[in-house]
């Protein structure tokens, strides 16, 4: 079934990344010069989504804004002549169909994507976590290489890479079986594993395609770690069904929610960017010379 829609949760406290989340969404911070949840947007699009439910709450009025006209700053930069920065302050309105409902109370990522029951309906959805940037050879964008896996075997599908042991019990661990090439039946996930719990390496990372089931599971689900509703636990019951499966995507993600995958991202993107790679690179082989 083809996928048209995508929920970006973007509705979550952003402790780790605190004062800087305070006013500023975490979802809004930049990479060089595009706020995280832009590339993420833009790679739904490129991977065919035509519907965008973004999940705010208060204080994320600034995302909103972002996807809108700003006719002041539109009608400055058409009259001084600036028409490539015009076109990009104006294509961002244009991008796709966003639309936005809120989370009135921070219950988790499970509760966040269940807010989405009457956007999505009965058809298979994509979800793109609000803080996780992936950035990939413009061919393989992320959620596409999802979407493929999920047009092949009609069931959902997760995102999943393999993570160094002290990363685990920040996300989750996966029970897996190869398929092909970098596909996988995912047959069960723990979130936030103890040590004794780790199944694999394999965690999931910012990105899933699921079935609508997924709305009655997670409504069945009872808040766990952190007394919120977790969308792995959700999850889980489709693994342990034999519907679930997983691919390594090919694009490199970086954590928005975290201080040094800001940095990490802010370095990588701005080394191949057109207008400061060439200087970054030249500052950076400077300082490292003086580490
Ligand atoms: P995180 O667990 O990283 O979000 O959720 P958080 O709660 O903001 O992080 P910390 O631990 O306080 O720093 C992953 C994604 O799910 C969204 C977040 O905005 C983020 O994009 N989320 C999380 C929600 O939309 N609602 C929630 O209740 C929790």
């Amino acid at each position: 079934m083809k996928v048209r829609k995508a929920v970006i949760p973007a509705a979550g406290l952003g402790t780790r990344v605190l004062p800087a989340s305070k006013a500023v969404p975490k979802e809004m911070l930049p990479i060089v010069d595009k706020p995280a949840i832009q590339y993420i947007v833009e790679e739904a699009v490129a991977s065919g989504i035509e519907d965008i439910l973004i999940i705010t709450n208060r204080g994320k009025s600034l995302i909103e804004d972002h996807f809108d006209h700003a006719p002041e700053l539109e009608d400055k930069l058409r009259s001084s002549g600036k028409q490539d920065l015009f076109d990009q302050v104006v294509s961002l309105a244009h991008l796709c169909n966003i639309q936005y409902v809120r989370q009135k109370e921070t219950r988790g990522l499970g509760h966040a994507v269940g807010c989405a029951k009457s956007f999505v309906g009965n058809e298979s959805f994509a979800v793109l976590y609000g803080d996780d940037v992936v950035i990939s050879p413009p061919e393989k964008p992320a959620i596409g290489e999802l979407i493929a896996v999920h047009e092949t075997y009609g069931k959902s599908v997760v995102g999943i890479k393999e993570v160094p042991d002290d990363l685990l019990r920040s996300y989750c661990t996966l029970g897996v079986k190869p398929v092909q090439n970098a596909v996988y039946e995912v047959f069960d996930m723990i979130e936030k594993p103890l040590p004794e719990e780790v199944i694999s390496n394999f965690a999931i990372l910012g990105r899933c395609v699921l079935t609508p089931d997924i709305f009655e599971l997670i409504e069945n689900t009872p808040p766990s770690r952190n007394n919120e509703v977790q969308l792995t636990d959700a999850m889980r019951t489709l693994a342990k069904r034999g519907d679930m499966m997983g691919i390594a995507y090919t694009g490199k993600r970086y954590d928005m929610g975290n201080k040094l995958g800001i940095l990490q991202a802010t370095i990588e993107v701005g080394l191949t960017h057109p207008e400061i790679g060439t200087g970054l690179r030249a500052y950076l082989k400077e300082i490292a010379s003086t580490l």
